[in-house]
């Protein structure tokens, strides 16, 4: 059995699409989330669920292997990071070479970096009139939305679109590509 352990700092809303995927699965399981959080609307999506989820604060992230050891115990094959916040630490680099995979909100390079989260990515994407924008899954390393890409996928944007209809359509994509992904990096 192949466990997956999903980051996250907000909604969930892609978490729950990842543990529904794959919750008949018989090769892949979501063995936990973890959040940085305590008020994260993934945690009820958890327990609703019936997943095991996790809090810890920034010293035990940044500042010591507690996070690391706990993902070591899990036997973790792959760490997936849904709408997380943080920057990863070496120590979780190090220890998960290429076992780290982010979705990003946009086409990257363009819309990444510190700050670029969630809606405020839309809000960028709107402002500068973009026709079209997408989603970007890649593999993880120090710096924020640098590591290889692993899929792109487009989406159109009218005119009219409002902020929350990209955020709509982007969603859409991430729903539909980010647990073949998974499956397929570990198959
Ligand atoms: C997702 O759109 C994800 O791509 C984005 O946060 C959202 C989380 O939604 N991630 C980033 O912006 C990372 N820089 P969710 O909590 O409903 O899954």
């Amino acid at each position: 059995m192949k466990r997956i352990v999903i980051f996250a700092s907000g909604s969930g809303s892609n978490a729950e699409n990842i543990i529904s995927f794959f919750s008949d699965n018989p090769k892949v399981t979501v063995a936990a989330v973890l959040t940085n959080k305590k008020s994260a609307k993934v945690l009820e999506r958890c327990e609703r669920l019936g997943v095991p989820a996790f809090y810890f604060n920034k010293s035990a992230f940044k500042s010591s292997d507690t996070v690391l050891h706990f993902l070591q115990g899990l036997n973790t094959d792959l760490i997936v990071l849904a709408g997380f916040l943080w920057r990863i630490p070496s120590n979780l680099i190090d220890a998960f070479p290429n076992k780290i995979i982010n979705i990003h909100p946009a086409l990257l390079p363009k819309y990444g970096g510190k700050g670029m989260y969630g809606d405020s990515v839309h809000q960028a994407v709107k402002e500068n009139k973009e026709v079209e924008t997408g989603i970007t899954i890649h593999y993880v390393n120090e710096n924020y939305d640098e590591g290889a890409i692993i899929l792109q996928a487009k989406t159109k944007i009218e005119p009219t679109d409002d902020t929350a209809e990209i955020a709509q359509k982007v969603h859409q994509l991430e729903y539909e590509h980010f647990p073949k992904v998974i499956e397929k990096l570990l198959s």
